[in-house]
């Protein structure tokens, strides 16, 4: 169902190029209301994470602006794995190449900055505030709430729903053949969520990978539709859809994280199964894979169901969610 009112909303990202289309589309959605969007490592470093964000929030220009706040600057246990490769150098198509007819930047230093808070105190302050009325929409490694969630507990358990855009269930992984990458990144902090008890709904690659974005038709509507978002969005697709054009022959790219910000707002874009889920931490081969007990004679009473797992999306219906969203 979509939300009656503007809900009070947290993003919290990893300010990569699918991530940037998902904050356009939470900046224009009626239904929203975007406190803060907060930043970690993942795609690319927790610093350019989050001046990829205030890129994206200077592009859209929203009457008023999310607070952005940088958190964690590496997973709990093990090393940053960043993915320059698929996001370019900068986490978002290196937008430093784009220049304008008279050759300047089309994308010029910025004159926003972070705020000082870290976002895990801001994570905790926003629980404590909107409790239950506050979603998390969580686009990338789950360390800053793994984090928050061991520094207050209670206070974090407070909120109302957490949407994670991670994992798979039924389909293999992308970043290794059982892993997902946010999942991938910080295994450890995922399986904390896990554990969590807050109402969980997982938008893993079963979903993610049933919608996709092709360039001919990004390209389409920007002619159509020109404007300083849809030119943004052509340029920083450019170098994440050639990834995916050299290593699947599809050119174009899935809309991850758009997916989870519009089941944040329309939950009926997506079917759901109630799972219990780990998330292996050790495996030689398997680490970050999320673990779905299956089984029909599963033990309901020791391993209870603790995500809600969309399993089938209405594709067509969320791309019209996300065009409607990028409308300047
Ligand atoms: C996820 O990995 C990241 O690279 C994307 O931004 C998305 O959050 C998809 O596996
Ligand atoms: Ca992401």
């Amino acid at each position: 169902m979509t939300n009656p009112l503007p809900r009070p909303m947290i993003i919290d990202t990893d300010g990569g190029v699918d991530d940037a289309l998902a904050i356009v589309m939470a900046l224009n959605s009626e239904h929203i209301d975007l406190k803060a969007i907060t930043v970690l490592a993942g795609n690319i470093d927790v610093h350019q994470a989050a001046k990829n964000v205030l890129r994206v929030i200077d592009i859209v220009g929203p009457e008023q602006s999310p607070l952005v706040a940088k958190g964690c600057t590496k997973p709990l246990v093990n090393p940053p794995f960043y993915a320059a490769g698929i996001h370019g150098s900068d986490g978002l198509g290196e937008l430093d190449q784009f220049k304008n007819a008279d050759g300047s930047p089309r994308y010029p230093a910025l004159t926003t900055e972070a705020a000082t808070e870290d976002a895990v105190e801001v994570l905790l302050k926003a629980a404590k505030a909107y409790g239950n009325d506050l979603t998390i929409v969580a686009l990338g490694p789950l360390t800053n709430l793994a984090m928050a969630l061991e520094k207050d507990r209670p206070t974090l358990q407070k909120v109302g729903r957490i949407v994670i855009m991670g994992g798979a269930v039924k389909v293999p992984g992308n970043i290794s053949a059982a892993a997902e990458f946010n999942f991938f990144v910080d295994p450890h902090a995922a399986q904390v969520v896990m554990e969590s008890g807050i109402p969980l709904t997982l938008v893993g690659l079963d979903v993610a990978m049933q919608a996709p974005l092709a360039r001919k038709d990004v390209e389409a509507y920007a002619q159509q539709n020109p404007s300083n978002v849809s030119q943004f969005i052509v340029d920083c697709t450019g170098i994440y859809m050639a990834f995916y054009r050299e290593n699947e022959g599809f050119h174009g790219c899935y809309l991850h994280d758009p997916l989870a910000v519009g089941v944040a707002i329309n939950s009926s874009l997506v079917t759901t199964e109630p799972v219990y889920m780990v998330v292996e931490t050790e495996g030689r081969f398997t680490s970050g894979m999320s673990l779905a007990d299956l089984r029909d004679r599963r033990d309901e009473a020791t391993f209870p169901p603790n995500v809600d797992a969309c399993l089938g999306v209405d594709t067509e219906r969320f791309l019209k969610l996300f065009y409607d969203l990028i409308q300047p």
